[in-house]
């Protein structure tokens, strides 16, 4: 009967402990955002992105396309802009290789622009990784009359 009393006891403690850290688990992962990617199935750049930002909690919708350019005509993202892919996130438009951190704080502060982007492709992006060699680069923000803003400044290495 003692044994019983112990094993049940024992049972109790772990099951507690159980739901306990399921718990504090749920608290600590915060929902995934979801964001469209708009890329085209030849570039393998935009998949090592896209790969970066399922690692910073985002859930991707991939759209592959061949025709990006309507996508970026669509959206408002001029050549001086453009890079590769295009992605959408709560009404923002991202284009090229921005950094996850930047996408966070772009919707943390909720800035009048239509997104951020880095234009063309520089070197030491995430997704351009170019074995720890890196270009200083910015994100810029954009709104619909074309005017530009440093968003972040990237040091180069
Ligand atoms: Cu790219
Ligand atoms: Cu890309």
């Amino acid at each position: 009967m003692k044994n019983l009393a112990i094993v049940l006891g024992l049972f109790l403690l772990v099951f507690d402990g159980y739901s306990y850290a399921e718990q504090s688990e749920k608290t600590v992962m915060a929902e995934p955002t979801k964001i469209d990617v708009y890329r085209s199935p030849s570039c393998s750049c935009c998949g090592k992105w896209v790969a970066h930002l399922k690692e910073s909690n985002f859930q991707i919708k991939d759209n592959v396309t061949e025709d990006v350019q309507a996508i970026k005509d669509k959206y408002g993202v001029s050549k001086a802009m453009a890079s590769c892919h295009t992605a959408v996130v709560n009404g923002y438009v991202i284009e090229g290789h921005v950094p996850a951190n930047d996408i966070k704080k772009l919707l943390k502060i909720k800035p009048h622009v239509v997104g951020i982007t880095v234009p063309a492709m520089p070197s030491g992006t995430p997704g351009m990784e170019m074995g720890g060699k890196a270009d200083a680069y910015n994100v810029m923000s954009f709104d619909k009359n074309q005017n530009y803003q440093v968003f972040t400044h990237y040091e180069g290495k």
